[in-house]
């Protein structure tokens, strides 16, 4: 018999074009026949065109195990698509290293029989970004992380408005106005180090004395968290054909600092002045206004970036804002014509800024029970509820990786038991068991 086979996030007619070409295969498809529950066909998701994605269920449900599903279709691509696209992983926990090591979950394994795939690992496609803060601290413990590169910021590349909020500094106050004439300044003449801050600060003539030293207090405490310097690193987040894992679990709050969502917002923003001006040249160059040259190796510098948040709803809450909220809602409202994706992942979709529900093209929801947050999604994707709902949630019960999928390019609620992972996921609960007690 043949297979079915069903594609997320792609229209009819590009299915019928294209079938399974730039899709990360992602489970099985589930149905009630007659009532009973059955797996038929394999599912799939588009990841070569641009898309706002969520990821809901509560606690231990799979959410983060699905991103790492998705990012291994990533790598699982073939090069002529794969090198148009790069993918960047917002990680708050550390969970996503082990994309870089195969799966050894025996339990994982023996399930895979039935989704027609192996253990597998992507060492070389994955690249792991760690703050040096971090590596210290381990390395005090006597450990050594794992990591590619060190996580450094240029200086240069933090707006005003971006430490005036993250030192909750108003404009109009005196600190506020040193440091917008200061940081402006220096930003004129490219990159700048810390020492050069201190320097520009001591110089300003008219200002007072404890005006000057509380800024400099201010830029120390950031001085030593070791995560921006003058030059910054030389590797790019963004490369054709990687997976770029920013491994941003150790900032936390650090020195009450939300510096989190600011190196998020600094990423968000940056790619999307840098993919708005490709796609401004690459419609030059199509309205015969460009160079065709120009335009090819362009291609290779700005891929097409997906990000990947887990935990989303501490950069784009429902209630308040952080620094990475406006970056972000620009990313799920114009996204789509620069080539700007987001899959995001969260617990609760009601404390996620309701724009981020409301655009979403597609939510893949893992057990959801909360009356609030199926509330949230039937408010949002009210027209694809389906009768027997409870019997569907009952079964996510007991079910791991079980899922229903709002797409709206279908216009349909589906279910879909995501597939076991290839490489290994490294988010299982803490446990008191010895290890060959655990299961
Ligand atoms: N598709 C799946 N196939 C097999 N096992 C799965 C699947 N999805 C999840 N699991 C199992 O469920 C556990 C919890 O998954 P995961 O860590 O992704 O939860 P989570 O929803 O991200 O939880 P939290 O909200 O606490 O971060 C995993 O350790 C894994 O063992
Ligand atoms: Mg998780």
């Amino acid at each position: 018999m043949l297979e079915t086979k069903e594609i997320f996030g792609r229209s009819e007619s590009k299915t019928k074009k294209l079938g399974t070409k730039g899709c990360s295969y992602i489970g099985k498809n589930v149905s009630y026949p007659g009532g009973e529950y059955e797996e038929m066909g394999k599912a799939y998701l588009d990841i070569v065109s641009p898309h706002c994605m969520l990821i809901v269920g509560k606690r231990g449900t799979g959410k983060s195990y699905t991103l790492g599903v998705i990012a291994e279709g990533f790598a699982r691509l073939k090069e002529k698509y794969s090198n148009n696209l790069s993918l960047v992983l917002i990680d708050t926990m550390s969970v996503f290293h082990s994309l870089k090591k195969e799966n050894t979950n025996e339990s994982e394994i023996e399930l895979m029989d039935n989704f027609d795939i192996e253990p597998k690992s992507w060492k070389e496609d994955v690249k792991i970004l760690v703050p040096e803060a971090a590596i210290k601290k381990a390395r005090q413990n006597g450990e050594e992380l794992h990591f590619d590169e060190i996580l450094k910021i240029a200086l240069s590349r933090v707006e005003v408005h971006e430490w005036l909020e993250l030192f909750d500094l108003e404009i109009t106050s005196s600190t506020g106005t040193l440091l917008s004439r200061v940081i402006t300044e220096l930003k004129k003449k490219g990159n700048f180090s810390f020492e050069d801050i201190y320097r520009r600060i001591s110089d300003e003539g008219e200002v007072e004395e404890s005006t000057k030293n509380s800024l400099k207090t201010l830029f120390e405490m950031i001085q030593k968290l070791d995560i921006f310097s003058k030059a910054g690193m030389d590797e790019t987040m963004v490369e054709g054909g990687k997976i770029t894992v920013l491994d941003i679990s150790h900032l936390g709050r650090l020195g009450d600092y939300e510096l989190r969502s600011l190196i998020v917002s600094i990423f968000a923003r940056e790619q999307m002045a840098k993919r708005t001006l490709y796609t401004t040249v690459e419609m030059q160059a199509q309205a015969g206004l460009g160079e065709k040259e120009g335009v090819e190796s362009i291609t290779e510098e700005y891929p097409i970036v997906y990000m990947l948040i887990d935990e989303a709803h501490l950069f784009l809450p429902s209630e308040g804002t952080t620094l990475s909220t406006e970056p972000l809602l620009d990313w799920i409202k114009l996204g789509r014509h620069p080539g700007l994706s987001l899959i995001m992942a969260t617990q609760e979709p009601s404390a996620l800024h309701a724009s981020a529900i409301k655009q979403s093209d597609m939510i893949i929801a893992h057990n959801m029970t909360a009356k609030g947050d199926l509330d949230a999604l039937k408010l949002a994707k009210q027209s694809y509820m389906k009768e027997g709902l409870d019997e569907v949630v009952a079964d996510m019960e007991f079910k791991r990786g079980l899922a229903m999928i709002f797409d709206d390019k279908r216009r349909e609620l589906q279910m879909c038991r995501i597939r076991p992972r290839h490489t290994l996921h490294t988010g299982v609960d803490a446990s008191a068991l010895p290890p060959e007690e655990r299961f």
